[in-house]
C-alpha cells in the first residue's frame, strides 16, 4: 500500500488500482510518502496492536500528542482483503478499533502524523 501526498496542497492521496501512472494533485506530482523517516522519532509512532478473536484495537504508544500543532491524522490497517481506515480528531485519544472478517489477517498498520508523516509496522 502507498500513499502520496501533494506537494501544493498537502493533500494526502491512495490509489485503490495501481495502473503505474503518476500521480497528480494542483497541476503538481504528488510524492510518494516514505515510511518510518524520522529515526529520532521512531518509539513515539508504534502502532500497537490488540487482538480478542476479530476484534481489533490499536493504539499508539508513549501517548502521541493529539493537539493541533501535532497530532495523528489517521490511522489505517492493511489486510490480505483490502484495508480499513479510520480519521482521528485533535484531544481524541490515538485509539481505534475494526472488526476482522474470519478469512482476514492484518497485514500492515499505517498511522500518520501531521509533523513526523507516515509509519507503518514494516
Ligand atoms: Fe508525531
Amino acid at each position: 500500500m502507498k500513499f502520496y501526498r501533494c506537494t501544493e496542497c498537502d493533500q494526502i492521496h491512495i490509489k485503490l488500482i495501481d495502473q503505474n501512472n503518476d500521480m497528480t494533485c494542483c497541476n503538481a506530482p504528488t510524492e510518494e510518502l516514505v515510511e518510518n523517516n524520522f529515526p529520532d522519532e521512531a518509539r513515539n509512532h508504534v502502532p500497537k496492536i490488540r487482538k480478542i478473536g476479530n476484534f481489533v484495537t490499536i493504539t499508539i504508544d508513549n501517548n502521541h500528542p493529539m493537539v493541533d500543532i501535532h497530532h495523528i491524522e489517521f490511522i489505517c490497517m492493511e489486510t490480505n482483503k483490502g484495508f480499513k481506515y479510520k480519521k482521528l480528531n485533535i484531544n481524541q485519544e490515538p485509539k481505534v478499533q475494526f472488526i476482522l472478517a474470519n478469512d482476514e489477517e492484518i497485514t500492515n498498520v499505517y498511522l500518520y502524523c501531521n509533523l513526523h508523516s507516515l509509519w507503518s509496522l514494516h
